[in-house]
């Protein structure tokens, strides 16, 4: 998700020829920094050559780029198709389209594509770092590969003092812990307008993971509890204190609940199963490059258990 790739501002331009409402070639002065290998939208006539707005003469025209002209033109999109004058406006709609090709294609870059794992058919793909990223992560194997369960793995810093590094924690709900509406009286990580914030595992790959990961690592170091997530790598024993006494917190990341959040509104069962890298103290910034090997290799363990009992 890092290697999103990022939409430009492409400059204004103006038609180089008059065009009649049922043209589908529509010739452009500037087609500097347009997108060709995807369908883009245009915009004729939203604003005269001075800026000014001339609602009654905007047209919506969705194009594919080639050389100077916009090709195979879906004319009227958003009002009916009309004639235009060379020297009008013609402004590049960075909007819904290309900005969701964008998005799809920066995920599609870090996929291990639709394959096979453990004869299950999967999607895999490297979250990025941060909530956000979770969140547009989880949203788009929702919508755009319309996957049925989602598991969710990674390393996380301990927050119970029980939980040491290598050990397994399975999710049962998750909160973000940097949620704070408290200004307005909401409990901390409490999400206002929204009935929910406490985002519930599913109780079934629940089960199976606890099997596996007993099974694999021993009943001593495997915990199930809530997993706090924010943007923020914790390394403060005055953090965890705090993350333990507010919230219950198992252990700490910074993705989990962002993509549990999403998964809550798209009702998709989810799980997320972290393997601990560090104790989110003084000595997690040494801990974590140490350890994270391990423990992602903790996760794939399970995680290809998961898959063959499902
Ligand atoms: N991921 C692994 N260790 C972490 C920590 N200490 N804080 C946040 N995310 C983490």
């Amino acid at each position: 998700m890092d290697k999103l790739r990022k939409t430009s501002n492409i400059p204004p331009t103006t038609l180089s020829a008059s065009i009649s409402d049922t043209d589908t070639t529509i010739p452009l002065s500037s087609t500097v920094g347009a997108e060709t290998s995807t369908c883009i939208d245009i915009v004729i006539d939203r604003i005269d050559a001075a800026g000014e707005k001339t609602p009654d003469k905007m047209e919506v025209v969705t194009v594919l780029i080639s050389g100077n002209n916009g090709t195979n033109a879906v004319r009227g999109r958003t009002a009916p198709a009309m004639p235009h004058e060379q020297g009008a406006v013609v402004e590049y709609n960075i909007s819904t389209s290309v900005l969701r090709n964008d998005l799809v294609d920066g995920l599609l870059e870090n996929l291990t594509t639709e394959g096979k794992l453990k004869d299950k058919n999967v999607v895999l793909v490297e979250g990025g770092i941060g909530k956000v990223n979770g969140a547009i992560c989880a949203t788009l194997m929702k919508n755009h590969f319309n996957v049925d369960r989602l598991l969710f793995t990674g390393v996380a810093g301990g927050v119970n003092p029980d939980i040491n590094i290598g050990d397994i924690v399975i999710g049962t709900d998750l909160v973000e812990h940097d949620f704070d509406c408290s200004a307005f009286g909401y409990e901390l990580g409490k999400i206002p307008r929204m009935d929910e914030y406490q985002f519930k595992a599913d109780e079934n790959l629940r089960k199976i993971a606890m099997e596996v990961a007993i099974e694999a690592f021993g009943k001593e170091r495997v915990w199930e509890g809530r997993i706090v997530s924010g943007d923020q790598f914790v390394a403060s024993p005055e953090k965890i204190k705090w993350l333990r006494e507010t919230f219950n917190g198992y252990c700490t990341e910074m993705e989990g609940a962002a993509v549990a959040h999403v998964c809550y509104i798209f009702e998709l069962p989810f799980l997320v199963i972290r393997a601990i890298s560090d104790k989110a103290d003084d000595d997690a910034k040494v801990d974590y490059p140490e350890f994270v090997k391990l423990a992602a290799k903790n996760s794939k363990t399970i995680i290809e258990g998961i898959l063959e009992r499902i």
